[in-house]
């Protein structure tokens, strides 16, 4: 039974250890050489045409992740015959860039066709995009398929939504493999980028702890009804700046979500909080490893999957 327990135990190592390390920094050194400085090309132009496009191709890396894995399932479109994750609460008047990733997957597609996954677009655009605003860099691991499939009830309930308190968004990362001190790094992510004001409009109209000249400037463009997709940014003080200033904010009561203010509320995260607030230093090294982690989400490899022509449906 013993040897039969330890046996089952190191398979599964085995078979842990071969998933991740099909994944590779080099996996289109080859096969398609000019694949990361075609997608840093686009990516920085994208970013310096708009800043807030950098923040849009970040989150959409962790939605795609966080639903069945990062395999490009919240491109693919509806069809009369086929329901993506487009509309899904979390996405539906709120996910972009999709644009971007179509001008990116035809460069690809012109240079080396049927190589390069749209899921690995999303991971080399997320990492590009905070770079392009002075945040960190990593490597990217590459070699992530494409899936066939999406579902919209997992982006349901598998995205974390802003009404969340801290024990729910803690479950929301680790069902995925993250710990409570990466959900505190990736959230850091809200230092770039907007929300929409039905996103914010129960913290800023009913919460008491959030500073009450943030609340009262933010209610000039969120009414308490109406105005739904007027937009404020995340982080107020550096809106288009990857830095640590969001951690700043919550210690001064001024995270623009509940889900934000959660994180330094008197519960188990406010010492990171504290912590990333007085170090981007150690933000910019926890929040690069985070990001490698959340990339590392189910990825399809292998025979699994297939590498789309056109992001936005399956072959
Ligand atoms: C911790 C749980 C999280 C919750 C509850 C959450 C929720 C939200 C919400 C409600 C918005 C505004 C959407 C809108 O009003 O249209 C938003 C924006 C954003 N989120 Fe999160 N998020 C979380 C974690 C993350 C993570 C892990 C990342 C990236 C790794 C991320 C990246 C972003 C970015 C960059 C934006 C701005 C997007 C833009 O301007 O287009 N978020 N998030
Ligand atoms: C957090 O939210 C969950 C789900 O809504 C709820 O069951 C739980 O009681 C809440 N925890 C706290 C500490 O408020
Ligand atoms: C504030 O809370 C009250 C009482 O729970 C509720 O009726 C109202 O809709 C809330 N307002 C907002 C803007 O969420």
């Amino acid at each position: 039974m013993a040897s039969f327990f330890f046996s089952f135990a190191s398979s599964l190592i085995l078979i842990s250890a071969v998933a991740s390390a099909q994944l590779s920094s080099t996996y289109y050194s080859s096969s398609c050489p000019k694949a990361l400085s075609t997608i840093n090309s686009a990516v920085t132009a994208a970013v310096a045409s708009e800043k807030r496009m950098g923040a849009s191709l970040l989150r959409l890396h962790f939605h795609d992740c966080f639903v069945n894995g990062c395999d490009g399932s919240i491109l693919l479109d509806d069809t009369s015959s086929f329901t993506g994750e487009k509309t899904a609460n979390p996405n539906a008047n709120s996910v972009r860039g999709f644009d971007v990733v179509d001008t990116i997957k035809s460069q690809l597609e012109s240079l080396c066709p049927k190589v390069v996954s749209c899921a690995d677009i999303l991971a080399v655009a997320a990492r590009d995009s905070v770079v392009a605003l002075g945040g960190p860099t990593w490597t990217v691991q590459l070699g992530r398929r494409d899936s066939t499939t999406a579902s919209l009830s997992t982006a349901n309930s598998d995205i974390p939504q802003p009404t969340f308190n801290l024990s729910a968004l803690i479950t929301a990362f680790t069902n995925k493999g993250l710990t409570s001190k990466e959900m505190v790094a990736l959230s850091g992510s809200h230092t770039i980028g907007q929300a929409r004001c039905t996103s914010f409009r129960a913290r800023i109209y009913n919460e008491t702890n959030i500073d009450s000249s943030l609340a009262t400037s933010l209610k000039s463009n969120c009414p308490s009804t109406g105005g739904d997709n007027n937009l404020s940014p995340l982080d107020a003080s550096t809106p288009t700046v990857f830095d640590n200033s969001y951690y700043k904010n919550l210690v001064n009561q001024k995270g623009l979500l509940h889900s934000d203010q959660q994180l330094y509320s008197g519960g188990s995260t406010d010492s990171e909080v504290t912590s990333y607030s007085t170090s981007s230093t150690t933000f910019f090294a926890d929040f690069a490893s985070a990001m490698v982690k959340m990339g590392n989400i189910s990825p399809l490899t292998g025979t699994n999957g297939e590498i789309r022509t056109n992001c936005r449906k399956v072959n």
